[in-house]
Order: structure tokens, then sequence, then C-alpha cells
């Protein structure tokens, strides 16, 4: 299994694994416009030349992040992509220098795996809810809001030009 930086030759997979679990109401519907205009943000999961898994990465406001749209194909659940789909955000996160990377899901033993912990939804800021205007569930989200610390890391590189090393098991949790 792979896991790369989206394209727009992904963009109708992309789409695909969100509104399939859309239309399972474990995610809020996206158009093909919005999955293109941010392309840039999405990681995929490849396997066997499929993609299989899809995430999304969304900055701001302040150091702070959020998972979105994490969906796996249901005939690849429960292998470890999910997983692996979120390693790979809280590496990219803590690379960008993220200090908080949060979710809302469903998907609350998963992420306590990986070292998010339930936070009160009041605790998010307010700009974060832009997206979910328009949802059914708007006023009684029944969504959990998750959210982890993400280690600090010295910017730069190695002498030999290598990456910074880090360590994302959940023990690194501030
Ligand atoms: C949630 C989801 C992304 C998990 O993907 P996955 O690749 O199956 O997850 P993993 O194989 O990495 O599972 C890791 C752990 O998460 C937990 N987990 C995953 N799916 C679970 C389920 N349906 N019920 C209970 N626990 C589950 C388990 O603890 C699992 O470890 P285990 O298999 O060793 O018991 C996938 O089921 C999915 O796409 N669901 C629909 C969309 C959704 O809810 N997305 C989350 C929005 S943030």
């Amino acid at each position: 299994m792979k896991i790369r930086q989206a394209t727009l030759k992904d963009a109708d997979a992309i789409l695909h694994l969100i509104n399939l679990h859309a239309e399972m109401e474990q995610m809020l519907f996206r158009t093909r416009e919005d999955v293109r205009a941010h392309i840039r943000d999405f990681l995929v999961a490849e396997k066997e030349g499929r993609v299989t898994a899809a995430c999304g990465l969304s900055f701001g406001p302040g150091s702070l992040v959020e998972i979105r749209s994490l969906a796996v194909l249901p005939e690849y659940y429960r292998q470890g992509i999910g997983t692996a789909l979120v390693n790979k955000c809280i590496a990219q996160a803590t690379l960008a220098a993220c200090e908080r990377i949060f979710v809302l899901t469903y998907a609350i033993p998963l992420f306590e795996k990986l070292g998010f912990r339930i936070i009160d939804m009041d605790q998010l800021p307010d700009k974060i809810w832009k997206d979910c205007q328009g949802c059914r569930k708007q006023d009684h989200c029944d969504e959990t809001a998750m959210i982890r610390n993400l280690v600090q890391v010295a910017a730069g590189r190695g002498p030999g030009g290598e990456s910074p090393q880090i360590n994302f098991e959940p023990s690194n949790v501030l």
C-alpha cells in the first residue's frame, strides 16, 4: 500500500469515497468542484493501482489543523489503511509546525489508538463551523470532536540533509 499526495487524476475516486459515505450519513457530501479546488489538501492510499482511501488536511486557524473526509472503500476496511492515512496526516502536520490536530468523527476507537482525546466541541474555534452550514445535523451534531497535540520538531534538516526524525507513537502526546 502506498500513501501519496492526491492529484487531479484522483478527484473522481476521492469524490466517490466521500459521497459513498455521505449517503451512509457518515460525512458531508462534497462536489467535484470542491474536491478539485482542494486537491492539494488530499492524501490518497493506493493499493494494487486502485485508490482505496482518502482524507483531507485543512489548515487553520492558527496552528490548528483538521483531518477531514477520511474514508476507506468498504471492501478494504480493517486493513490498517485508515490508521496509515491518519499517521501520515500527523506527520505532515508536525512538519508544517502545527501544534494540534483535530477531527470531528464517529470513528472514536481509531483516533483514540492514535493518541487523540475527546474534547468538548465548544473548545474548537468558531471558524471551523463554516463547513457545517447546510448540514441537516448542524444544530444537533452527533460527531465527536477529538484532538491530539503534536510534537514540535526543530526546523531544518540534519547534517546529511536528512529529514528530522520524529516518533509518531501516541506516547509522544504532550
Ligand atoms: C473509520 C474508517 C476510516 C476506518 O478505516 P480502516 O482502514 O478500516 O481502519 P483501520 O483498519 O486502520 O482500523 C484501526 C482501528 O480502528 C478501530 N476501528 C476501525 N473501524 C472500526 C469499526 N467499524 N468499529 C470499531 N472500531 C473500528 C479498531 O480499533 C481498529 O483496529 P483493529 O482493526 O486492530 O481492531 C473506515 O471505517 C471508514 O471509512 N468509515 C466510514 C467513514 C468514517 O467514519 N470516517 C471517519 C471520519 S473522520
